[in-house]
């Protein structure tokens, strides 16, 4: 840790975020704001929409920028990306190359799975997939559950990096190892941990890794992005497909089925130019910061914010420290309706998420300590009020 300081320009970042004039956004496990570069490589799109018309090349340039971005953002080379629409459409088209009417028919999912991982597996029950599910235990998830659930039927085990409820992270790595020990897929949904928390999928040996740019990527809704192993993507054919996947989509022939020789095959249709304008602009400012960076303010924001729940008697939900969670850090709110403490405290400019019984602080690398003073301050006001 560096101090009560981060590693970075604070002061200069937080320049380029016109939305801290106004608000203490800590709501990034939702949305994080808009920044001074997201908003001009939007202009740059409409920009040239209207100078140029239609400027195909300078789209698919972009949309392989963005693909090059994310990839090095954790450690995939760029063919091993694939550009889809939402985690959903993700998932869904991973579930559509899998063969459920075999021996290796079971998907193992956790409880901590964000509802859209979960549906799209048990939409599979329709296709003879047979959902184990891991409980959560102590508001989180155990690793030695998954030990329990793997066997050698499984086809592929689901597993949320950072759970959206607490920001809980799992351990993927042993998850990995468990997995492939009874041949196995991964399937990472890590839509919660990236942008603010490391990820190397060769270290962490997954094989499918999903996550979309609106969180801690600084992003907009309408892309998200899938990581797929080399040797994995060779052997799976979704069904769930589009011309993008093709090994030339501008072959046009409507009869010729050939698959992409990489993760390319999972793209589909017409990627989301403008949002990869914008998605691009987002990652490229995580990645100039510096991932590690980020992390170890954000610790100590989240660190600070533990301290200051403490002391003013926040009930915290899931684990408190921060080293095994994301920046998101969970507030009970006992009696009081979530969604009404969510709106009461933006009207005292302070931007948080509501999710069932808490809500979710979720600072980011522009936030201050005082923004976590000040915050908390505030919502044990609005708390201690009947
Ligand atoms: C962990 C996680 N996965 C998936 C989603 C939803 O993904 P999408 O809306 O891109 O399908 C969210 C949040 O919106 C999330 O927090």
């Amino acid at each position: 840790m560096s101090g009560s300081t981060p590693f970075f320009d604070l002061a200069a970042w937080r320049a380029e975020i016109p939305l801290l004039e106004q608000f203490i956004p800590l709501n990034n496990c939702s949305h994080s704001p808009r920044t001074v570069r997201t908003e001009a490589a939007a202009e740059r799109y409409l920009g040239d929409w209207n100078r140029k018309g239609m400027d195909w090349d300078a789209w698919m340039g972009e949309i392989e920028s963005c693909r090059a971005a994310f990839a090095a953002l954790i450690n995939a080379s760029v063919d091993e990306v694939a550009i889809t629409t939402s985690v959903s459409a993700a998932t869904a088209s991973v579930a559509s190359s899998l063969n459920f009417d075999g021996t290796r028919n079971r998907v193992v999912a956790s409880g901590a799975e964000f509802p859209t991982v979960g549906h799209v597996w048990k939409a599979n029950e329709r296709n003879g997939a047979i959902v184990d599910w891991i409980p959560v235990r102590g508001e989180e998830v155990i690793v030695d559950d998954y030990a329990n659930h793997i066997n050698e039927q499984t086809a592929v085990v689901s597993a949320a990096h950072g759970w959206y409820q607490n920001g809980s992270l799992q351990d993927i790595e042993a998850i990995s190892r468990l997995s492939h020990e009874k041949g196995a897929l991964v399937f990472v949904d890590a839509y919660q941990s990236a942008g603010v928390v490391p990820i190397d999928v060769k270290k962490m040996d997954v094989d499918i890794l999903a996550a979309g740019a609106l969180k801690y990527l600084l992003g907009i809704p309408g892309i998200a992005f899938m990581y797929v192993r080399q040797e994995v993507a060779e052997k799976l054919h979704p069904t769930s497909t589009g011309w993008f996947g093709r090994v030339d989509p501008f072959a046009f022939d409507e009869k010729l089925l050939d698959w992409a020789p990489s993760a390319r095959r999972f793209d589909t249709g017409t990627p989301p130019i403008m949002n990869a304008y914008i998605a691009r602009a987002g990652i490229d400012i995580i990645r100039q910061i510096g991932i590690e960076a980020i992390r170890d303010w954000t610790l100590q924001l989240s660190a600070r914010l533990v301290e200051r729940a403490h002391a003013l008697g926040l009930q915290i939900h899931g684990p408190e420290d921060p080293q095994r969670r994301t920046p998101s850090t969970a507030i009970r709110c006992g009696d009081h309706d979530s969604h009404e403490v969510e709106v009461k405290l933006r009207e005292q400019g302070v931007l948080v998420s509501a999710r069932g019984p808490v809500v979710r602080l979720a600072p980011h690398f522009y936030n201050t300590l005082e923004d976590i003073d000040s915050a908390t301050e505030q919502l044990a006001r609005i708390l201690r009020s009947s």
